[in-house]
């Protein structure tokens, strides 16, 4: 391995941002954001140092799930521009060193897509074998539901034919059937579409639910005896259109299924995944003040292909899941960060960004994204993450995260000149309104938060130790600490974390180090020295954190 691979390799040190185009920058006056407006933007996401964009749902849609129920693959919802207007944002984006990665929504269609409208027309329908039948009524499946707020059955009988169809999300979202060949052909075709159009790869929305065959009849589950085949194709045809395309899947499974989901060894399957255990063991790790959870999720992580890589976050689009923790670990998380039942959602999860949960403590939530970008792996942020954000409780359910970007103080916080009541979202209002968050302010601000962001990015992509290196937790004393180091080529970055709020003062010893080596701050000025022993005493504030580069007397790294 060498330098120049992460430009082959490029998703293993990217910076990925998530925005949805329609409450982003509204161009056009209407209320709701378009392409224009993203265009407008790239160079504010550029200089913040981001090298991928993830576009959430931009395709036509019913809008029951925000656009996650899409009624035409080939199409871009009116609202937003034309096919012209997106290839303009992708290849502007590409000109200022960014890639355009999209969602890619195919556990389901939306019960208004023309497949669904035929297949639930006639059970002679040549689409009607595209979703998944059944004739007699379902026992009950209250469990199995994603939304437990809004349905109690994954089967919804369909007047029309007297049948049942299956639906994980809401009614709305009826499942596509993958053991057959032709919606198989169908999900390919559409990709090849868009990556024709210039995006590289694809966040892959929902997939264990896209790969489950259950619902299925047996002659129909035969047909694709091995569903993992299914994601061996799709990988093997987006290299072959692509060279460097990726698969960014959402997979909240256990370790084990994980690691299945990556291909195992030969990571042919998908390229990149969520991290979301360690995503929840992090909030565990916050609420506690006790960096153990984290590092356990961390160390536990099955060991994946070179070629393959996390993908780190601490918020998303969607609730913050606590799914993965025990019900007295998940009590725990909301009793710090969300104890009122308005802030909580689904029994699992949380719908508040960050930094209200952090009570808005500037030294907590830097070392909170000190933390996400020391991480071994490729950060994802969220739109508004930069500036720190808040929620609005008033939305409904995760919309309540979803609200408008604040680009300035002034009306509508700059994301529409539009009157008020036309917006597609609300504008957050009180603490955390565009008069204090926005970005016009913290641009000209070397303190900001957003200032703060660039450097983290900056350091993050000048040590590709972090994306391709080998992880190891670093022994010291303190329960409320989290040290570790990242080791790459000849390369050794150190990263020490105070989860608590008290001062501490970490002792570490650097195997293979001696006196000829010092640790060189990278988020401040200074440096530390080594003992003969590769001994070395940090001392951290309450919340304190930071990053080291290991050199040597003869070492060219730039610092
Ligand atoms: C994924 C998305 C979520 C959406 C669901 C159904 O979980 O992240 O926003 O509602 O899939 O498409």
């Amino acid at each position: 391995m060498k330098i120049t691979d992460t430009s082959d390799v490029w998703w293993k040190t990217a910076v990925v941002y998530c925005l949805d185009v329609e409450t982003f920058m509204d161009w056009n006056d209407d209320g709701c954001g378009d392409f224009e407006g993203l265009a407008q933007r790239l160079d504010y996401l550029a200089e913040l140092g981001v090298t991928c964009l993830w576009l959430m749902p931009f395709y036509p849609t019913a809008d029951v799930d925000d656009g996650y129920d899409i009624t035409d693959f080939y199409g871009v919802d009116p609202r937003l521009g034309t096919h012209g207007d997106l290839v303009e944002v992708v290849r502007t984006a590409n000109d200022r060193g960014m890639r355009v990665i999209a969602d890619l929504v195919v556990n389901h269609t939306s019960n208004k897509h023309p497949w669904f409208r035929s297949a639930e027309s006639s059970i002679d329908s040549p689409y009607r074998d595209f979703y998944v039948w059944r004739s007699d009524p379902p026992p009950d499946t209250s469990s199995e539901v994603v939304f437990p707020d809004k349905e109690n059955s994954i089967w919804q009988l369909s007047e029309k034919t007297g049948e049942w169809y299956l639906h994980r999300f809401y009614r709305q979202q009826p499942d596509l059937n993958v053991t057959d060949p032709k919606v198989r052909d169908e999900i390919a075709k559409a990709m090849g579409f868009w990556l024709e159009l210039g995006l590289s790869g694809f966040r892959m929305d929902a997939v264990p639910f896209l790969l489950e065959t259950s619902g299925t009849d047996r002659a129909e589950a035969r047909r694709l005896p091995d569903p993992h085949e299914f994601l061996r194709q799709l990988r093997s045809f987006v290299g072959r259109r692509t060279g460097s395309g990726v698969l960014l899947g959402e997979v909240n499974l256990p370790h084990p299924q994980q690691a299945q989901f990556f291909g195992g060894e030969n990571g042919n399957e998908l390229t990149m995944l969520f991290d979301f255990l360690s995503m929840q063991y992090l909030y565990l790790s916050l609420a506690r003040a006790d960096a153990g959870p984290l590092a356990q999720a961390l160390t536990a992580r099955p060991k994946v292909s070179p070629d393959n890589q996390w993908a780190t976050f601490v918020r998303n689009h969607d609730e913050l899941t606590l799914d993965k923790l025990s019900d007295a670990e998940r009590e725990a998380v909301f009793a710090a960060f969300g104890p009122d039942p308005s802030m909580q959602v689904y029994g699992r999860g949380l719908r508040r960004r960050l930094p209200p949960m952090l009570d808005g403590d500037p030294r907590r939530i830097r070392m909170a994204y000190s933390l996400l970008f020391s991480l071994p792996g490729t950060p994802v942020l969220f739109y508004g993450e930069e500036i720190g954000m808040g929620e609005d409780l008033d939305l409904e359910g995760r919309m309540a995260v979803r609200t408008p970007m604040q680009w300035t103080s002034g009306v509508n916080g700059g994301f529409s000149r539009a009157p008020k009541r036309r917006l597609r979202r609300p504008v957050v209002s009180g603490g955390y309104g565009p008069e204090h968050v926005n970005v016009a302010d913290q641009r000209t601000d070397p303190d900001s938060l957003l200032s703060f962001m660039k450097l983290l990015i900056r350091r993050y992509r000048e040590c590709p130790e972090l994306g391709w290196g080998e992880f190891e937790l670093l022994d010291q004393p303190h329960a409320d600490v989290l040290a570790h180091q990242c080791r790459w080529e000849d390369g050794t970055m150190v990263a020490v974390h105070n989860l608590g709020a008290e001062p501490r003062s970490v002792p570490l010893t650097l195997d293979g180090c001696d006196s000829t080596h010092r640790l060189e701050d990278l988020l401040q000025d200074g440096s530390t020295p080594l003992s003969d022993k590769g001994k070395a005493e940090l001392r951290l504030e309450g919340y304190g954190y930071r990053w080291l580069r290991v050199t040597s007397a003869d070492s060219r790294r730039l610092v």
